[in-house]
């Protein structure tokens, strides 16, 4: 492991990350973006921009599988027009060395300052939360002592806004067109592809007139050419009848030493050219670009002003005040469609998204609300949920395969918070439609969905598993019967929360119906056939063996049932979720986390038989999952062992791991939660991150952090203080905003003192 390579660090004052290096590891990204025109921008610039949703609007290219990775993106190039040389201030493509080169990822912005022969060029991209424009801000400064000749140009290469269908017939290009129109000082992305689902007006424009354009790919590289290399002739190139476009605009300057200029390039994108132009119209000049970076930065100060700790920590502090809170909105945004893992064609997750739905309630209530609709929209009027559905491209359908038990279980725990959030129980009694005739209120959508999967139960009485519960990895099993005890757990869980909204709108059957559920499964999974001894088991397979117990030679114990034993209350009895909390940390611990099970397997199911999944210590097959590794955090504050909460939850801090690591070995953006880190089973990888940005791991470790560990709890009556401090930190300082109130909330010692101002 490389321990001393740094390729950045934390400006916490900015909230930024500095990467200072252009070549870390992996691309390492930021998300740009106001929910509907997206962006994501690594640090050498690479990425793409989509507009609401990027299978059908898709608006740029970006190659996930050719090397050199992370090709094509935001690019502006600088040419030295006495010498020619040319190069980027972001590094790529021409990977030209800079002289200075840093890039600041921030809270929906990410800039780059590069330096080169006496020219320093700062471009900082954002998209303002009001239009659906990509700005990107550049200023050029001559540091030099000669005056300086040179050329700016920018770069952007369009895809055909139906990604999918780009890739099975590269002919639609001619059903598109580009063109430059003089009096507008834009490039004209005409899309009107056969067809088409939407036919948006796309346009790149500048907010000074230019001095040359290209509009084809082909003529911006020259024959033979690059992104590397490219001849740049800014000759004038149009496509009117399609092809290969792209946004070139240059703009010649002379400077001065010391001389400095400033203008923006806008990608832009609306319903047609009439509101184009509108949109346009509002950035002409650099104060239209300061104003609306100040929307953006009000727009994520309200969000991040919710929850804001002093703890001490500076790993955990700035994690909870500004990463986790960006994580989790992009996530909801994106749940498990668009990454540098993820190639855009997932859509939403009816149980991922409404986890990420989870955090988001308490900062953005509203778009938490909205998410949970749509959620909701998708759902049978059975009561079952779906594996994938794709609310803004009408062209796709609902997949309801891979069939997931657990869809249905987690909308209550998401609804709950919210609702706990707002103090608004009236979300309940909202009619929302059933994606297949007849719409109920939010109350029965989560009242069926858990009956069904309470009808859903085996010979043992506990949820049956189809093709697998939270758990993807249980499906090598291919044992749709087996008896799933998370999902048991789970389903405890949700009864007594649900519970206790049905008794609150006096739904006495309802009430009934939860303890009843919620009493002949904490029966069962405390029965002999769930409980090994030492821990709970996980799966009752239809054969009449188990997954999790000690008597097999490999996947002896998972993670999952035990913190979920304690979370329910199932392991009140006999203090059973203490044992088995104390079995994971005797069986699972790492100096890198939990192990999501051990030991991993070597076939499926026994160590004869062939392996059918993750290599193991990968993924689910005995990685430390650190989407699992919240729930323990939560269950040993529940059990109020502080000082277990508070290690297990820094080994998720991503950076504390890629310092512990270094930054080479972690691989991955030290800022955001990572899915998995690579378990010992995998020798010298281990400890290496797995799948950054998209994970279920950001809105429950950002529940773990703020409800359980520093245990500001949400009530509909309103904040409880319930905090599980590790014992090595005193003075901890919370503000929390809440229902037009302002909490300054002290967790010093062993008193809790508080003070509320109005907002
Ligand atoms: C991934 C999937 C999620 C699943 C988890 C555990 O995070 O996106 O759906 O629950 O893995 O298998």
């Amino acid at each position: 492991m490389n321990m001393a390579h740094s390729f950045g660090h934390f400006d916490d004052a900015a909230r930024e990350y500095v990467v200072t290096e252009p070549l870390p590891p992996q691309p390492w990204i930021n998300y740009l973006g106001n929910t509907r025109l997206s962006a994501f921008i690594s640090q050498q610039a690479g990425g793409l921009a989509w507009h609401i949703e990027p299978q059908q609007r898709r608006l740029t290219r970006y190659h996930w599988l050719p090397a050199p990775q992370d090709r094509p993106g935001f690019y502006v190039y600088v040419r030295d027009r006495s010498t020619g040389e040319l190069w980027n201030p972001h590094f790529a493509p021409t990977c030209q060395p800079l002289d200075h080169y840093e890039c600041r990822h921030g809270l929906g912005y990410t800039q780059f300052i590069g330096e080169r022969g006496g020219i320093r060029v700062s471009v900082r991209y954002f998209i303002p939360p009001g239009d659906d424009v990509m700005v990107w801000d550049v200023t050029v400064e001559n540091t030099g002592s000669v005056v300086q000749s040179l050329t700016l140009a920018s770069y952007v290469e369009f895809g055909i806004l139906e990604f999918m269908r780009e890739m099975f017939w590269c002919y639609l290009k001619n059903h598109i067109g580009f063109t430059y129109d003089r009096s507008e000082n834009w490039i004209k992305y005409d899309y009107h592809a056969f067809e088409a689902p939407f036919t948006p007006a796309i346009f790149m424009s500048c907010t000074r007139p230019v001095d040359g354009f290209e509009c084809s790919r082909e003529a911006f590289c020259g024959r033979g050419g690059s992104l590397e290399r490219p001849g740049l002739a800014l000759g004038g190139s149009e496509l009117p009848g399609g092809g290969h476009g792209c946004g070139t605009l240059g703009v010649n300057l002379e400077l001065t030493p010391a001389g400095r200029e400033r203008f923006a390039y806008i990608i832009g994108v609306a319903d047609n050219w009439e509101k184009a132009k509108t949109v346009k119209g509002k950035f002409t000049d650099s104060e239209a670009v300061d104003r609306s970076f100040a929307d953006l930065e009000k727009y994520w100060g309200r969000k991040t002003r919710v929850f804001q700790v002093d703890s001490g920590n500076p790993d955990f502090d700035r994690m909870v005040n500004t990463w986790a809170p960006l994580n989790c909105q992009i996530t909801l945004e994106r749940t498990r469609d668009l990454s540098t893992d993820h190639i855009g064609v997932d859509g939403m997750r009816f149980r991922d998204t409404m986890q990420d739905a989870l955090a988001v309630a308490n900062f953005d209530p509203d778009f938490a609300r909205d998410r949970i609709r749509l959620i909701l929209a998708s759902q049978s009027c059975d009561g079952s949920g779906n594996f994938a559905f794709y609310p803004y491209a009408p062209k796709l359908k609902v997949n309801l395969e891979p069939l997931r038990c657990d869809n249905t279980v987690w909308p209550i725990m998401t609804i709950a918070n919210l609702v706990n959030e707002t103090g608004d129980l009236t979300f309940f009694e909202e009619r929302i439609p059933f994606r297949d005739g007849g719409d109920a209120t939010v109350y029965e959508h989560v009242r069926l969905g858990l009956e069904l999967i309470w009808k859903r139960r085996g010979p043992h009485g506990l949820p049956t598993l189809f093709d697998a519960d939270w758990n993807d990895g249980l499906a090598v099993f291919r044992d749709p019967g087996a008896e799933s005890v998370m999902l048991g757990m789970q389903l405890v869980y949700a009864a007594k929360l649900f519970r206790d909204y049905a008794d609150r709108m006096e739904r006495t059957a309802d009430v009934a119906w939860c303890d009843r559920v919620a009493g002949e499964l904490t029966g069962i999974l405390n029965s002999d056939a769930v409980w090994d001894g030492q821990w709970y088991r996980r799966l009752l397979l239809s054969n009449g063996q188990y997954v999790g117990t000690a008597a097999r030679p490999e996947g002896q114990i998972y993670l999952e049932p035990q913190a979920w034993a304690v979370m329910s209350g199932v392991g009140d009895f006999e203090q059973r979720g203490l044992t088995a909390m104390d079995a994971v940390r005797e069986r699972l611990n790492t100096s890198r986390g939990l192990m999501i099970c051990a030991p991993p397997y070597t076939g499926i199911p026994t160590p004869a038989d062939p392996l059918v999944g993750n290599a193991p210590g990968t993924g689910e097959n005995g990685s430390i999952f650190c989407h699992a590794n919240t729930w323990a955090v939560i269950a040993e504050c529940l059990l109020g062992r502080g000082d277990r909460a508070g290690e297990y939850f820094r080994k998720l801090l991503p950076s504390v791991a890629a310092e512990e690591v270094g930054q080479e070995h972690w691989g991955r953006e030290p800022y955001v939660f990572t899915s998995t880190v690579i378990g010992p089973a995998q020798g010298k990888d281990f400890g290496r991150a797995g799948i950054s940005w998209l994970t279920g791991t950001a809105s429950w470790a950002y529940i773990a952090a703020t409800q359980y560990i520093l245990g500001i709890r949400l009530t509909l009556e309103g904040l409880q203080m319930c905090p599980c401090l590790p014992s090595d930190w005193h003075d901890v300082n919370v503000v929390r905003r809440f229902r037009g109130q302002e909490y300054t909330i002290n967790l010093g010692g062993r008193q809790v003192l508080m003070k509320r101002n109005p907002l």
